[in-house]
């Protein structure tokens, strides 16, 4: 331990961990400082209690797996609740208890939690330390795998104890995985609470509580908990936006940099687009990655948006990755990175489902049984993660640590949808880009829970993660654009839309350079458009099809606005609107009714007749 809390000299903090040591009983204390021996030592604890695989040091340098309790493999949307004070600030999408009696609950469960662990404390920053838009926050956790994750996600330790100084302002995060030892007894290697879980968030607290659970968004508190259910919040009210987007740089032949941000659901694609690398013949065009979950968005006194990532690392599906889909995540995942629920070999290599055609022979699944192929289960589980630094990435902005951001040009909003969804389109201005946005649906694959292939709204893919009423988000986005003199265009993107034999229409990834070209080109004004029912469309020849033998008969396929699924997938925003009537904006009604009235509009073929603009 390379300082302890006779090194802190902020009251408050030593407060709170006396206090939450004095109810969660731990057998030690630690103050993590963050350093590259502090994660060798802990990773090193992990390989001996079991937890960690060491992997193959030549193949996977520095590298570890976890096989993850099978009641712990995914965040658990069920068992997240916004603890406002008043039932109606969390809204109908929220689960809601009231955070007295939450807390009085919490607490019994708390109570003894930690015993016959370490509980280990957490200071981090998202953001870079010392951004105007950074925030810290303090991670009381009693699992060791939480630790190592959050020196790869967070800039976290000592660096951060010093930035808050004697009073700083942080966010309480606790967590445990609620699985107490009594003495003597042996660990398991994956310790969580397989019956009770809690994600808990306290907005006018600004505090979060996190129990049972020792996976991904629901341990990492940096993550889905602080920086979008929490930050959200704080956004609402400070005049910013905290969004489940990726940011991405795209720089053109003649060396000019235009940056996007783009909201897809969890598990639709962003670790994949913010990577993207362009097709070899759209000739001097090169795509960066600022971000690939998360951005913090402010208003800059130029009137135009700067983004941040707070993240400092990925922590991105495995499942389908490969040198083809994604080089830039192969590279970034190739050291020094956590790999959760793949599948391992005797010899530390490791293997998911559409890494290569084949598992390799002798492999053990997930579960860390051996791989039997007759019995149809995979190898790497749906929702196995990888933890890997962003800086590895090959494509990393140069910018990507700005403190103040880079300027947003265009927003993106997408979802998986195999039908009515065009591939592209543009919003015709601010106000019909949120209301799209906020009536974006996805269906709903393994991954997520739920009825596979079922269209679920995902309001700005926002539904898990806004940590207040989605109608006063909706409400918040409006009169965020009336304030914006350089607001970004919005645009509507669906990289899923399948033919009638369920094959995907569009090949996706690298040829999505095609689809951001003609975006980047239209915020700048630079590219043809023409009207269609439900927003500015590119014709066929307004795409960059270099090196493609994409047909204008399969563009018009993917590009078809069929009126009779419009009107049905219009009919289809009702049902979001009636569980938020009450504050729901009165423009969205305006709004759905003009996009009703245009399906009627002749000619019947738009597409052919209409003027470009
Ligand atoms: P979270 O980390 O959960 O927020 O998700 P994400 O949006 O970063 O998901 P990710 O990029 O890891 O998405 C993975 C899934 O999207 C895989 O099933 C990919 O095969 C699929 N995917 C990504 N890009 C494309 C694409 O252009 N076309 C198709 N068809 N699938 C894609
Ligand atoms: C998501 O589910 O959107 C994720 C993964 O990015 S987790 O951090 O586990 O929430
Ligand atoms: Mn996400």
């Amino acid at each position: 331990m390379k300082y302890s809390d006779s090194d802190v000299r902020h009251s408050d903090l030593l407060k709170f961990v006396e206090e939450m040591k004095g109810v969660c009983t731990p057998d030690d204390v630690y103050w993590c400082d963050g350093s590259p021996e502090e994660y060798r030592d802990l990773c090193d604890q992990l390989v001996d209690k079991g937890t960690f695989i060491r992997l193959h040091p030549e193949k996977w340098p520095n590298s570890f797996a976890a096989f993850s309790d099978p009641s712990d493999v995914a965040r658990v949307e069920d068992r997240t609740y916004i603890c406002s004070r008043r039932k109606e600030d969390a809204g109908p999408t929220n689960n809601w208890v009231d955070p007295r009696e939450m807390k009085a609950h919490l607490k019994e469960m708390f109570r003894g939690s930690m015993r016959g662990r370490t509980m280990y404390v957490i200071p981090f920053c998202m953001g870079p330390i010392g951004s105007p838009i950074s925030k810290i926050g303090v991670q009381i956790t009693d699992s060791a795998y939480v630790v190592v994750n959050m020196h790869i996600m967070t800039r976290m330790g000592k660096a951060v104890i010093n930035a808050l100084g004697t009073d700083g302002d942080y966010i309480k995060c606790l967590h445990s995985v609620g699985a107490p030892l009594e003495p003597g007894q042996a660990d398991v290697p994956w310790p969580c609470n397989p019956t009770t879980k809690y994600i808990v968030h306290y907005p006018e607290d600004r505090s979060i509580a996190s129990y049972g659970s020792g996976y991904g968004g629901n341990a990492l508190l940096g993550k889905k908990c602080l920086a979008l259910r929490i930050a959200s919040v704080m956004a609402k009210e400070e005049g910013w936006l905290a969004e489940h987007m990726l940011i991405l740089g795209v720089e053109d032949p003649k060396g000019r940099k235009t940056y996007v941000a783009a909201a897809f659901p969890s598990a639709c694609g962003k670790t994949n687009f913010a990577m993207l690398i362009p097709p070899r013949e759209i000739e001097g065009w090169k795509v960066t990655t600022v971000g690939d979950d998360i951005a913090w968005i402010k208003p800059g006194k130029d009137g135009r948006l700067y983004a941040i990532n707070p993240e400092y690392g990925y922590f991105g599906v495995a499942p389908g990755t490969n040198m083809k889909t994604n080089p830039n995540a192969m590279q970034a995942l190739s050291r020094n990175a956590i790999f959760t629920n793949v599948g391992v070999t005797d010899d530390g290599d490791i293997w998911w489902e559409g890494m290569s055609k084949e598992p390799p022979a002798a492999i053990r699944n997930w579960q860390g049984q051996r791989h039997d192929p007759s019995s149809g289960k995979p190898v790497a589980h749906p929702n196995a993660r990888f933890t890997a630094p962003a800086a590895q990435c090959p494509s990393i902005d140069p910018d990507w640590e700005k403190p103040s951001g880079v300027p947003i040009s265009a927003f993106i909003f997408g979802g998986r949808r195999s039908s009515t969804i065009p591939l592209v389109y543009q919003a015709f201005n601010w106000n019909y880009g949120v209301y799209m946005a906020s009536t974006m649906g996805s269906e709903t694959t393994a991954a997520a829970f739920g009825e596979i292939g079922k269209v679920r709204r995902d309001p700005f893919a926002m539904l898990p993660f806004c940590g207040y009423h989605m109608a006063d988000y909706f409400n918040h986005w409006l009169q965020f654009g009336r304030n914006l003199s350089r607001a970004p265009r919005i645009f509507g993107v669906n990289w899923f839309r399948k033919d009638e034999n369920g094959q995907f229409l569009w090949p996706g990834f690298g040829d999505n350079m095609r689809i951001l070209k003609w975006i980047v080109e239209r915020s700048r004004g630079e590219a043809n458009a023409i009207e269609s029912p439900i927003g500015w469309m590119p014709r066929y020849e307004d795409i960059d099809w270099s090196g493609s033998s994409y047909q204008d008969e399969d563009y018009e396929r993917i590009m078809e606005v069929d009126r009779e699924a419009w009107k049905t997938e219009i009919m289809a925003h009702e049902e979001l609107f009636a569980r938020m009537y009450d504050r729901l904006p009165k423009e969205y009604f305006f709004m759905r009714e003009l996009l009703l009235s245009s399906l009627w509009r002749s000619p019947e073929h738009w597409y052919l007749e209409a003027e470009t603009h």
